[in-house]
């Protein structure tokens, strides 16, 4: 890999610091009114799906600049070294290869001199034969059954990306099964998702890369159990049982036949998971075709982002946006505001794909960064958050950029819902960034000591993503969309997108208390006062339970 320098020492850096302050005044207002052009001059178009990026705080030159610091970043040589299988999650020392997930059969990507593109697709291939079997009735469980309930187990990219996909491909979803999702080890998690089905009929899909991740572990115990209490004989859960992961030792472990077992490599991060065999319980729900049609949408916004120049490169844009905000507007958040109920989960999905991603403030140089890197994500579904947060997103003293996501046309027409759900999103992307002054609030009659209350500022700035219609395709180039933004921001950032050393500690501790709050004696603790007194008055008040 070049070396480059810090990032804050990069003459295209320093140039953009420049800019910011020459033009951190300027209002949309102003440069809408100065350029008749500007909602098409600043769009671009790939896979399907259009991006108007036009009510951003930004000028011609401040796209000029920002290409420039990527270019001086290095990100066209990081996007040939991922596509071409190099190590560049160098912290873990892996390649970095979701995109072979989905690449034609015809295409050749080698991890240390191995074609991995015919491995994936015979994963595949055999994830659509067992699909069809459940879903057609021919997978049955132990006494004869078919299934009628899938219980995908699994935490984090074991499941945000599995239940993201579920819900949003709902619409194209077989309702003879039902499907549920069980991540938390909070037993209610388990309990409330068993509680009213019947063991005959449920199939257990336990999803975890490692096979090691305590709480999927407990949560598949707890399944086996559940099942056994009902079947009795343990040849039942070869039935009832599949696994998905990269440890076939600790699933022959757990008691699933590794014939049972689907697998994915270490080259694929658990956040970028989703379109490998992680995506099982997704292609049980809407079936081998539409699966491969969203890898297909992935495939198509992977190409673009590789081939594409950066100044018409949507995920380059988004990410670079994202870089422009964060660190020269000083935005702590970013908000994503799907205006479409099926992505409901899209969120909760880019909450860890873009903070355990860019959630790190230690360089590849081993430095501390000296500059913010990922911003909190969050988002609800509009028009929800409407009539929730979108106050201070108008009026509150931070700055959240913001990405609408809307579709053309409705899966589900309902009188003019769809046109009512798309023109309150085209509102609100006009009044964060053109506002109303004071004067145009007296003007409407307001007086004169209410006008500053009933006056938005404006300004704030907003992308908006506009596909179709919501399909398997377009859902996959959502997503690889978001994926290579944030790999774009990751390397402006200089920080390494793929490993996720962050969770270590917090898992560490647990399992050392653990045994703490089981153990039979009341030896003194050895924690700081405040965890000593808090296990202690849980330990006491739990054990006072009849
Ligand atoms: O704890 C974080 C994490 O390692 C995520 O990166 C990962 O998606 C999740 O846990 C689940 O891991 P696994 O699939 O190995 O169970």
């Amino acid at each position: 890999m070049t070396r480059i320098p810090p990032l804050t020492d990069l003459p295209a850096w320093q140039a953009l610091k420049t800019h910011h302050a020459a033009i951190k005044g300027l209002h949309l207002r102003q440069l809408f009114a100065e350029d008749a052009g500007r909602g098409q001059r600043f769009a671009a178009e790939a896979a399907g799906i259009y991006l108007d990026y036009s009510k951003n705080r930004i000028t011609a030159d401040t796209l000029r600049l920002l290409v420039r610091l990527a270019e001086a970043c290095g990100l066209r040589e990081r996007i040939d070294a991922m596509f071409s299988g190099e190590r560049i999650n160098l912290t873990e020392d892996r390649a970095v290869l979701h995109v072979a997930l989905r690449a034609p059969a015809s295409e050749r990507i080698l991890v240390d001199g191995i074609d991995v593109v015919p491995v994936v697709h015979a994963v595949l291939e055999r994830m659509a034969a067992f699909s069809d079997q459940v879903r057609s009735g021919r997978w049955q469980g132990h006494t004869g059954r078919r299934i009628r309930t899938v219980v995908n187990i699994g935490i984090g990219g074991s499941d945000l990306g599995p239940v993201m996909a579920y819900e949003a491909l709902r619409h194209y979803s077989t309702r003879d099964i039902d499907f549920r999702f069980v991540s938390n080890v909070d037993g209610t998690d388990f309990k409330e998702a068993v509680s009213d089905l019947a063991p005959e009929e449920t199939l257990f899909i336990v999803c975890s890369k490692t096979f090691t991740t305590s709480e999927t572990l407990a949560n598949a115990h707890a399944a086996r159990q559940w099942l056994l209490d009902a079947m009795v004989s343990s040849r039942a859960v070869r039935r009832h049982f599949v696994a998905v992961s990269t440890n076939a030792e600790a699933v022959a472990a757990f008691g699933i036949d590794p014939v049972n077992m689907f697998g994915f490599w270490d080259w694929v991060g658990g956040r970028y998971s989703m379109s490998s065999a992680i995506g099982l319980s997704t292609m049980l729900a809407v079936g081998a075709d539409n699966f491969r049609a969203m890898l297909a949408g992935l495939h198509a916004m992977d190409q673009h982002f590789r081939r594409t120049p950066f100044e018409r490169n949507l995920p380059v844009l988004m990410g670079l946006l994202a870089v422009w905000h964060a660190n020269f507007f000083d935005a702590r958040t970013m908000a994503v505001l799907p205006y479409d109920q099926y992505l409901k989960r899209f969120p909760a999905y880019l909450q860890q794909l873009t903070m355990e991603s860019n959630g790190k403030h230690v360089t590849l140089a081993g430095a501390r960064a000296d500059y913010q890197t990922s911003p909190v994500i969050w988002g609800e579904p509009g028009t929800n958050g409407q009539h929730s947060f979108y106050q201070l997103l108008h009026q509150g003293t931070q700055l959240i950029p913001c990405d609408f996501i809307g579709f053309c046309q409705t899966l589900n027409p309902v009188a003019h819902h769809h046109d009512l759900l798309m023109a309150n999103l085209f509102a609100q992307t006009e009044a964060l960034a053109f506002g109303k002054t004071t004067e145009e609030a007296r003007a409407e009659g307001t007086p004169d000591w209410l006008s500053m209350h009933r006056s938005f500022e404006g300004n704030r700035p907003t992308n908006t993503l506009l596909a179709e219609r919501l399909t398997p395709h377009a859902l996959g180039a959502l997503i690889a969309l978001y994926e290579h933004s944030v790999f774009t921001q990751g390397v402006v950032w200089q920080i390494d997108s793929f490993d996720q050393w962050g969770v270590e500690l917090g898992k560490a501790l647990a399992q050392r208390i653990m045994p703490e709050l089981q153990a039979a004696d009341r030896s003194p603790l050895a924690h700081d006062s405040s965890t000593n007194a808090l296990i202690r008055r849980y330990v006491g008040i739990r054990d006072t339970r009849t």
